[in-house]
This record gives C-alpha cells, sequence and structure tokens, in this order.
C-alpha cells in the first residue's frame, strides 16, 4: 500500500540517516517557506479516479513561514499560518493557497525578518537583551480553518479568529463575531460541531483565560439558515489552578474538558530565555482532572460543572465523547509528559527517542464519583484521530487517525489507521518509507448511513519527489481512490474541515 516505493526517487538524500524506517532528510524536507500563492490551480491526477460524489471543500490550516531573514523557528507551531483549499467538483480538484494577513505577518514581510517572539520558543534575533520582558506576541492564526456563516474563520487558540473569505481566501481582518469576542480574547482553535442529534446543528467552543483560577467561557454558534454564526449560548465558569486547554470534547449534554496535571513557570519566559508553552512543567503529584461542564441545551443546564480525577498523562487531542448511562466516555491521544522542544535543541535534529508517543485511551468517568475506567488502544504511535463527523458526541464504532510506521515508540506519522473501536480489528495503509502525513479528514459518503462508508482526504508529503499529494482513501478498507499531486508543495499542515457543495 505504499506510494513512494512505487515511483523513481527523484530528491535522493545525500546522506541518509534511518531511524525506525523513515528517511530523517526526507521527514525535514517537510518544512519549508511556501513562497508562492495560487488560485484555483488543477492538480496532476497521478492514481486512481476522484469519486464523482466527492464534492465540496477541504480547508487546511498550517504554518507556512519557517525562516525570516536568515533565521529559522525554533518549533513549528510558531509559523504563520496559510489556508490551503482544495475545491472537488466536476471531476476535478482545484487548489488555492494564502497566507493569513494577521498584522504581525504583515508587519514581518516589512521588515524582512521577526520582530515578535514565538510561544514555542522562538526568539526576536538579538539574543536575550532583545527578549527579555517582551511579552507580545504575535496572533499567527495557524492551528484551524473552519466555515462559520458566511466566514471562514483562520484559528489560534490565544487570541480571536481572523475572518476571510471562503472563496478568494482573502483577509477580512480580526472577527469579534459580530460583538460576541472582546478585543484579544482567547478563542479555542478547536470547535466542534454538533450534529444535532438532541437540537440543532451547532458549533460549540470556548475561550479561556488561566492563571492561578481559570475562567473557561463556552460558547454555541447557529450553523444552519440565515441565524448561522449567531451566538446561541453563552455560559462562564472558573475553575481552581493553571489550565492548558488546547481541546475538549462535547456530548450532547457535557463539554468535556481534561486540565492536565501541568505547571506554567513564567520566569524564565519574562526573562527572554524561553518561549511561554517551554515553561510547562509536569506537576509532581497533581493529579489530572475533568472539568465537566453542562451545556446549556442539555439536561443538566445552569448546574455547576463536575470536577472528577483524571489519569495520569498529557493530552493534546481528543478524539470523541458520549454518554452511557451516568458514563461519560471519553477517548484522547495521551502522552507519558508534556514533549516540549528545549531552547537548546533545533526541532529538525530532535532525538525522537526521547519524545513521548501519543496513545488513544478510552476513559469511562463515572459521573456519581465511582472512579474512572481506562482502556488503551494498542502501542503504536497515533495523533489527529476523528470519527465520522455525524458521530460526533454519540458513541462511534470507528475512527481514522495518523499513526507512525513502528509499532512502538515515537515516530514521524506515516500512515493512516481505521481502528474499530469495539472489537478492536484494523486496518492500515502507509506512505513509508518516504511519505509523510498529516491529520486525515473522514468525509462521509453522501446520503449514506454506513459509519464508514466516505473517503478519508490525506495531505502527504513526498519526501522522494518534494511534492505534496492528496491521497484520497475509501474509508472502509483504506484502499487507494486517488492520488493526485498539488501544484505547489505544501509543507505538513495541522487541522482541517470540510465544507460540503451546497
Ligand atoms: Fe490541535
Amino acid at each position: 500500500m505504499s506510494f513512494a516505493n512505487d515511483r523513481p526517487s527523484t530528491f535522493p538524500s545525500a546522506s541518509v540517516e534511518v531511524h525506525g524506517g523513515f528517511d530523517r532528510d526526507d521527514w525535514a524536507s517537510g518544512y519549508f517557506n511556501v513562497e508562492q500563492e495560487l488560485n484555483d490551480v488543477a492538480l496532476r491526477p497521478l492514481r486512481g479516479k476522484l469519486p464523482a460524489e466527492l464534492c465540496g471543500s477541504l480547508y487546511r490550516n498550517g504554518p507556512a513561514r519557517f525562516e525570516r531573514g536568515g533565521q529559522s523557528l525554533h518549533h513549528p507551531f510558531d509559523g504563520d499560518g496559510m489556508i490551503t483549499a482544495l475545491h472537488f467538483s466536476k471531476g476535478e480538484v482545484l487548489l488555492s493557497n494564502r497566507f493569513v494577513r494577521t498584522e504581525g505577518w504583515l508587519e514581518e514581510e516589512e521588515a524582512g525578518r521577526y520582530l515578535y517572539r514565538g510561544v514555542f520558543g522562538t526568539q526576536k534575533p538579538g539574543g536575550v537583551f532583545a527578549n527579555i520582558f517582551d511579552v507580545r506576541f504575535k496572533n499567527i492564526a495557524n492551528t484551524h480553518v473552519v466555515r462559520l456563516g458566511d466566514q471562514l474563520l483562520a484559528l489560534w487558540e490565544a487570541a480571536g479568529p481572523h475572518a476571510l473569505d471562503p472563496v478568494s481566501l482573502e483577509t477580512h481582518g480580526l472577527s469579534s463575531l459580530n460583538g460576541v469576542l472582546k478585543p484579544g480574547e482567547a478563542f479555542s482553535a478547536h470547535p466542534r460541531f454538533d450534529p444535532g442529534h438532541h437540537g440543532e446543528p451547532c458549533m460549540v467552543t470556548f475561550g479561556v483565560k488561566t492563571g492561578p483560577t481559570s475562567k473557561i467561557r463556552l460558547m454555541e454558534f447557529a450553523t444552519q439558515g440565515p441565524d448561522a454564526g449567531r451566538l446561541i449560548s453563552d455560559r462562564s465558569d472558573s475553575f481552581s489552578g493553571f489550565a492548558f486547554l488546547h481541546d475538549f470534547a462535547i456530548t450532547p449534554n457535557w463539554a468535556v474538558f481534561l486540565q492536565n496535571a501541568i505547571d506554567f513557570k513564567p520566569l524564565p519566559f519574562l526573562l527572554g530565555q524561553k518561549g511561554a508553552a517551554q515553561c510547562l512543567t509536569s506537576k509532581p503529584g497533581a493529579r489530572a482532572k475533568f472539568w465537566l461542564i453542562p451545556r446549556n441545551s442539555g439536561a443538566f443546564a445552569g448546574q455547576s460543572p463536575r470536577i472528577l480525577d483524571a489519569p495520569d498523562g498529557f493530552v493534546f487531542h481528543h478524539l470523541n465523547a458520549w454518554e452511557e448511562g451516568d458514563e461519560v466516555v471519553v477517548e484522547s491521544i495521551y502522552y507519558r509528559d508534556y514533549p516540549s522542544i528545549e531552547p537548546d535543541q533545533d526541532f529538525l535534529s530532535m532525538d525522537f527517542d526521547l519524545i513521548p508517543e501519543g496513545q488513544l485511551t478510552r476513559c469511562r468517568i463515572n459521573l456519581l464519583g465511582k472512579g474512572i475506567e481506562t482502556k488503551r488502544f494498542g502501542d503504536r504511535c497515533c495523533e489527529f484521530a476523528m470519527v465520522n463527523p455525524r458521530r460526533q458526541g454519540l458513541s462511534a464504532r470507528y475512527s481514522w487517525m495518523a499513526v507512525a510506521e513502528r509499532e512502538t515508540g515515537y515516530a514521524p506519522l506515516q500512515g493512516i489507521k481505521k481502528l474499530d473501536l469495539i472489537n478492536g480489528d484494523k486496518c492500515l495503509w502507509s506512505a513509508a518509507p518516504r511519505g509523510f502525513v498529516g491529520e486525515p479528514f473522514m468525509v462521509p459518503r453522501p446520503g449514506s448511513d454506513a459509519e464508514d462508508d466516505g473517503w478519508v482526504l490525506v495531505q502527504a508529503w513526498n519526501g522522494a519527489s518534494c511534492a505534496t499529494e492528496l491521497v484520497i482513501l475509501n474509508a472502509d478498507d483504506l484502499s487507494e481512490q486517488a492520488v493526485l499531486e498539488m501544484p505547489t508543495p505544501i509543507p505538513y499542515g495541522l487541522h482541517a474541515s470540510w465544507v460540503a457543495a451546497d
């Protein structure tokens, strides 16, 4: 099932370091500055046939500038966001890509050098004295992109969303979402789309202000009809302790948050020695907590949040959550510790053996205080897992996720796994040894009720040809439906969303 093996290598590495079945140079070659912005340029079909029913737009956000003025980023997450749109219609796919014109991006384009520190450790040029006490940050709009009403929103969790034109990708600017958000208010990069099993479809999201206490604002927005984009629910709750909340999960009645057992010690950040995210450390002896906030549309509306112990470990992303009797069940990708890149390390030469691997874990949280049961789904390192979007907030049988090629330990993501969450059956598609993947996106077949009927859209970096490919897999067995080459190379991206054609 490899796509890279059966074609000539056009980019042989001068020195190949084989590590767990991949070439480090191939992996590193997927991080580069994007110099071209294209409008509606067709992808080149390499193999297979596009499914006629696949009509709509796949939007993906991700860092696309890794060097400026001769200075490389310390961490890829510090890179300025660029949106890639793939429009599927009439048997072809057209690509448009455009950087989000944030205020900081425009200033740095003009200056030709970095003017802001990055949260993940990138410093301004000039050493510690150029960085000390500079606590400004640049909204880099690089994490996710979603459609809300007639706007496309480029998201970055520490500040507000940028509104873009869904067709031209032109940046309209920071959006308050019709006055919902105050200037500078945090707005998560991980909204969840409730398909409306117990009410109207809506987008559920949050903002968090953290410190000795953490305040979560839970917001729900209409997504259908003329009301799309209107705030329909809003509540705020305060919790004791610092919280790093990148993601959450929803059920019909609850918004589920996990407070990782970590601490924030900002002194090295203030002194210009570290990025803010490098000041997060494990908190020995502390317990992680689940914070369950009742949704205003649910059976527990108006009640106080429930706070329950959670297993040890660190979580960026959740897969899904649902309710069963007195239990809320949440599936998450657990790391044994918070993975950070220290100031003296370069992310392109980091020792993969020192990075904890992500492992999908199910937690059954008893709401009556009878404890938590956990179950881990195998050892293989995984990230970016999703269920059929129609099963968001309900129990799901299947999940699709990006996985490492090796079966244990950390390694770059090179394959896609479909996992049966009930019986543990799995199937795999692999881009190894020279291909690398990001988040897979499962698009259900229109009109079909079968949970695994549809396609999995994968953006893959081909280290052999130094090109980015769109791989379309059949969601049921991960067989290759089509592979197309993008008209310009696109670096590894982060999160994507799908907007079906009208
Ligand atoms: Fe994320």
